[in-house]
């Protein structure tokens, strides 16, 4: 049974870990007065991360650690120490313009309706992440966002998404990422993606998913589509005191495991991956140790119970996507 959850099929057959290292660093839930990206985190924390054995990376154009993730795995292939092969790197691109608090950089950011060329724009952000990355493919490319935050125009939003799609398919058969995917993407913006490109579904949908924030329908629909639900900020970016979740420390406890390690493992063993964040190498290593326990279906129905409130997110709701 372990060894069966460290990976998942893709509806094309290729595998992804159930395990990656999220690669975005900063701020988002203002635990700190700087609220943005900080990528300069990612040097010592990436080269860390492989140390402790991730070989799957969560990136994105817009997190600008690119370069850097780059940078160490160059190292690390140039010493024979990794093969390429060995990793799976995901991208994301179409990242909307964002609040003027959060640092985005302009350039790594824009909204469809405000572009010359939708298409473009996403084949000239994919040269600069393979660039930055000095990799010829990737192995995930992901819709970032399905639209503009503040956007009313739902047909244009709709058919953006489609074009986007359609690029990213072009990409696929031409070999430059061996997946396709989405994020943040709801029930609503899978199904008219489906209905107006039939080609190929997305393979993977990446949304925010903790104890504090569940969508148990999504992920049935999911299923039922073969689409990969894969979870990001899973400790809630470790806001809303949810490591501190009585139910979560019982468990662990049981277990004789952190929290961490608990939410990791209820993730993987529903059936989705996992994208956890930390710049401390014990974590890393504990974040990866999940496969030598496992919880009981009372446990899983405990942690499920959790998220029966209203979902408590770090980021935007998609559902005001249009
Ligand atoms: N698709 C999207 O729109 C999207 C949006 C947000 C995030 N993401 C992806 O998801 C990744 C993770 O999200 P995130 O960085 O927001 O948050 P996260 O992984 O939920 O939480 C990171 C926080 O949890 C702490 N932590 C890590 N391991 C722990 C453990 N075992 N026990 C207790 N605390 C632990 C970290 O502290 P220490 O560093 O001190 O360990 C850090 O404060 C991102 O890096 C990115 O790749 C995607």
């Amino acid at each position: 049974m372990s060894d069966e959850l460290q990976c998942l099929n893709l509806q094309n057959g290729v595998k992804i870990p159930s395990v990656a290292f999220g690669c975005a660093f900063g701020d988002w839930v203002g635990k700190s007065d700087f609220q943005g990206f900080l990528p300069e985190q990612a040097w010592y924390a990436v080269n860390a991360a492989l140390d402790a054995g991730y070989t799957a990376l969560d990136g994105a154009h817009v997190y600008g650690t690119e370069r850097i993730v780059g940078s160490i795995l160059g190292q690390r292939l140039a010493s024979g120490a990794l093969q390429r092969e060995e990793l799976f790197i995901t991208t994301k691109l179409a990242h909307p313009a964002a609040p003027p608090h959060i640092n985005l950089s302009h350039l790594r950011t824009w909204d469809a309706d405000k572009v010359d060329s939708i298409e473009e724009r996403l084949k000239d952000d994919f040269a600069r992440t393979l660039d930055d990355l000095a990799f010829g493919y990737v192995d995930l490319l992901l819709i970032h966002w399905p639209g503009t935050f503040a956007g009313t125009d739902a047909s244009f939003a709709r058919e953006a998404r489609a074009r986007i799609w359609k690029t990213f398919i072009e990409l696929y058969k031409k070999g430059a990422t061996r997946a396709i995917g989405v994020s943040n993407f709801t029930k609503e913006h899978l199904t008219s993606l489906m209905e107006d490109v039939s080609e190929i579904k997305p393979m993977v949908n990446q949304v925010e998913y903790h104890p504090y924030c569940q969508d148990r329908s999504l992920q049935e629909f999911c299923q039922e589509h073969h689409i990969v639900l894969a979870a990001y900020a899973p400790f809630a970016s470790g806001a809303f005191s949810m490591l501190k979740d009585p139910v979560l420390v019982k468990i662990a406890e049981n277990h004789r495991v952190s929290v961490g390690q608990v939410i990791l493992r209820w993730h993987v063993q529903s059936g989705r991956c996992v994208l956890p964040k930390s710049s401390n190498p014990k974590r890393m290593k504990q974040n990866l140790a999940l496969f030598d326990f496992s919880l009981s279906d009372e446990e899983i129905a405990q942690i499920d119970a959790l998220g029966s409130g209203d979902p408590q997110r770090t980021c935007p709701d998609p559902s005001s996507i249009v």
